[in-house]
């Protein structure tokens, strides 16, 4: 029992290894690959780094948002933002278009996880290829010192935006 019990893990694992194209984040958070069908909470630009940026939500975020419940967010939420160069379109110059990606960054509230960085679970993914930012597990203080200054937010920059 024990036996077939270690195998069956052991499948499982390889199994999930070989899938797993993304690797995690230094802290351990997985890359959500299923991002791509939250909703959009909001969009920025950012004239300090020259970006462009969609932030989006995941089912339990996207609620709290709508209904105007977001500080705290609740637990669960998970917040995640694309960013990118900033292009010409080429059918019409005027118009600006996402380019190349930068990176795409996500924080979810686990407070039980996270309570050292705000109740606040970072991760990132560098460029196209999706590489892990981090060192270790310690660059999540990097981004939780400067979201600091939306402590009064739950530590959250964006407003989502008004959706009529
Ligand atoms: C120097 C300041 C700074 C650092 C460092 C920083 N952020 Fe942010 N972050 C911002 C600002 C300002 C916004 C809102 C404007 C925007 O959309 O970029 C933001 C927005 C976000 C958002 C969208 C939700 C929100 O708060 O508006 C996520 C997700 C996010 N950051 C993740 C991260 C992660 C992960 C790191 C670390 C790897 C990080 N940030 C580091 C300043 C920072």
């Amino acid at each position: 029992m024990q036996k077939a019990k270690a195998a069956f893990a052991a499948t499982v694992f390889l199994a999930s290894g070989a899938l797993a194209q993304t690797p995690p984040a230094p802290n351990g958070i997985a890359f959500p690959k299923d991002y791509k069908d939250w909703k959009v909470l909001a969009v920025s630009q950012r004239a300090d780094s020259n970006t462009m940026r969609v932030i989006v939500g995941n089912d339990v975020a996207v609620a709290a948002a709508r209904a105007g419940k977001t500080n705290p967010w609740p637990e669960g939420a998970v917040l995640g933002k694309v960013v990118w160069k900033p292009a010409k379109d080429p059918l019409w110059a005027p118009a600006t278009v996402p380019g190349d990606v930068v990176h795409i960054e996500f924080m979810e509230k686990n407070s039980k996880r996270f309570a050292m960085t705000g109740n606040w679970g970072y991760s990132r993914w560098r460029g196209a290829k999706l590489e892990p930012h981090g060192k270790d597990a310690g660059f999540a203080q990097e981004c939780a010192g400067c979201h600091n200054a939306a402590q009064s937010q739950d530590f959250v920059f964006t407003r989502p935006a008004a959706l009529p």
